[in-house]
């Protein structure tokens, strides 16, 4: 699988969603990562299914909607009709984790299981065969900007070798720069989630700032195939 860059718009100009949408797909991006923030869940509040449905006419991008919102499940119906592609609940946020998975494939979309960075990869170790996507945190969900965690590449490695040959993606989300995207590549990540390193410096850096993450990667990955 290629390495996907998914820009979180959490980083983007709040006033012009649409226009940053299309600038960082024109530069580049595979995917959207859009960021869903409940202020119970995580300490910060930021955008609803509403907000995903506006922006479904700008790109016809996979929208990656990261729902760190406890619960989740009476939300899932919304973001699917509202244009989500993926929609990732988190282990920490219910109860009834396999029962979330399976209502959002029922729905007809791919299902994420996103783990925060002091949850185990025990939790996924039974949803295996319900999910197309394992994100794993590198920060503590709620804020861009913050620091990689580097005791996450170790997990990272974990997780890749629990997924062996099904065809899950591996996403990684928090603190991802051309550095840090070539640790988590070469840990076995192909999904990589940056908001900072690809909003910033405005819509001229975006097209660099997206290439300078995809060939940290790229040199990650080739290092890890030679391991
Ligand atoms: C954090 C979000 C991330 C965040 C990443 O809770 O899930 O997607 O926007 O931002 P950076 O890349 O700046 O760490
Ligand atoms: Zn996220």
């Amino acid at each position: 699988m290629s390495t996907i860059i998914a820009p979180s718009i959490l980083s983007a100009d709040f006033a012009r969603l649409g226009e940053e949408v299309r600038a960082v797909v024109a530069a580049g991006a595979d995917w959207i990562h859009i960021d869903v923030m409940d202020g119970h869940f995580v300490p910060n509040l930021t955008i609803g299914p509403d907000v995903v449905k506006a922006l479904r006419p700008h790109s016809d991008r996979v929208f990656d909607v990261h729902l760190m919102i406890a619960p989740a499940d009476p939300y899932l119906d919304a973001f699917a009709k509202a244009g989500a592609d993926v929609i990732t609940v988190h282990a920490e946020a219910g109860p009834h984790l396999d029962r979330s998975l399976q209502h959002i494939r029922s729905l007809g979309k791919q299902a994420g299981v996103a783990l925060c960075p002091a949850t185990p990869e025990d939790a996924v170790a039974h949803v295996l065969d319900r999910v197309d996507l394992i994100l794993v945190m590198t920060v503590n969900p709620g804020f861009g900007g913050q620091a990689f965690i580097p005791a996450m590449a170790e997990k990272i490695r974990r997780i890749r070798a629990m997924i062996g040959d099904r065809p899950i993606r591996l996403e990684v989300d928090g603190g991802v720069t051309p550095e840090t995207a070539a640790v988590v590549a070469a840990a076995g990540a192909d999904t990589l989630v940056a908001g900072s390193a690809v909003f910033r410096g405005g819509p001229a850096a975006y097209q660099s700032n997206i290439a300078a993450i995809r060939n940290g990667a790229a040199g990650g990955a080739g290092r890890s195939a030679a391991a």
